[in-house]
């Protein structure tokens, strides 16, 4: 079996104003033409028009960082797929654990998110991922589980080989920890197994499985070599041009 295309992710959390995201994207575009990666940027949604237009003719794709499931209505502040889908948007970014924590989503909201988001023709990356307490508990597995069970509930084999998990410790998110190859590998892992586990195993080979918690142009490479890893969602180092382009190409 052909290995799996290798993403490459970035999520810029809340950074960047429209004109320096179609900056960043115009001067990215070039340097990453070659890149053998899929290579998706996740921006603010306020700039998600100027980056889709950047992007235009390049082979960047666009990821937003959150949507609402509901179609329309009294959801003040909120944004919905077909606003997403109308702007070319290719990629949702949901249930990162930022979300989690700051925002209350919870895996039942994760869950519809991405039945509203495979319904209007983007795909999903789901995030997932224990705290450092966690850990230390031994629950990592079974929490992990848990989330993405929940996450995938309802879901067709189809839309499942398609979408995108990302594995984010959040001890590792934002601290420079990055978790060891192994721990990453071994979570990775058990997520494919539990996706064998649902949706067989030619499903669990297709689902691009991302690692991501302090990824970096110096340890792109070996995390991306690791057999169950797929790629990185990566935040910090994506708001920086020589970085992302580094690991776009590891
Ligand atoms: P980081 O963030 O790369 O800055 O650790 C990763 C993420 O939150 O997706």
């Amino acid at each position: 079996m052909a290995k799996r295309t290798i993403m490459a992710a970035g999520n810029w959390k809340m950074n960047k104003t429209p004109s320096e995201a179609k900056a960043f994207v115009e001067s990215l575009k070039g340097l990453v033409a070659d890149a053998g990666s899929e290579v998706v940027v996740g921006v603010p949604s306020v700039c998600l028009p100027a980056v889709v237009e950047a992007a235009k003719g390049s082979n960047i794709k666009v990821a937003a960082q959150n949507v609402h499931w509901e179609a329309s209505g009294a959801y003040t502040g909120e944004i919905s797929c077909a606003m997403l889908k109308d702007l070319n948007v290719d990629y949702v970014i949901i249930g990162h654990s930022e979300r989690r924590e700051y925002f209350g989503e919870t895996d039942e909201m994760i869950n519809k998110k991405a039945r509203a988001i495979l319904d209007a023709g983007m795909l999903p990356i789901i995030c997932c991922g224990e705290s450092l307490t966690q850990r230390e508990q031994g629950v990592t597995a079974e929490h992990v589980r848990y989330q993405i069970k929940v996450a995938l509930l309802g879901l067709s084999a189809e839309e499942v080989s398609k979408l995108v998990i990302a594995y984010e410790p959040i001890w590792a998110i934002g601290t420079g920890k990055t978790a060891t190859n192994e721990q990453a590998e071994e979570v990775c892992g058990i997520i494919r197994k539990l996706v064998a586990e649902l949706y067989g195993d030619d499903v669990a080979e297709k689902t691009r499985i991302l690692y991501g918690g302090s990824v970096k142009a110096s340890n792109a490479a070996e995390l991306f070599a690791m057999p169950n890893i797929d790629g990185g969602l990566v935040g910090g180092a994506s708001l920086k041009l020589d970085e992302f382009e580094k690991i776009a190409k590891a």
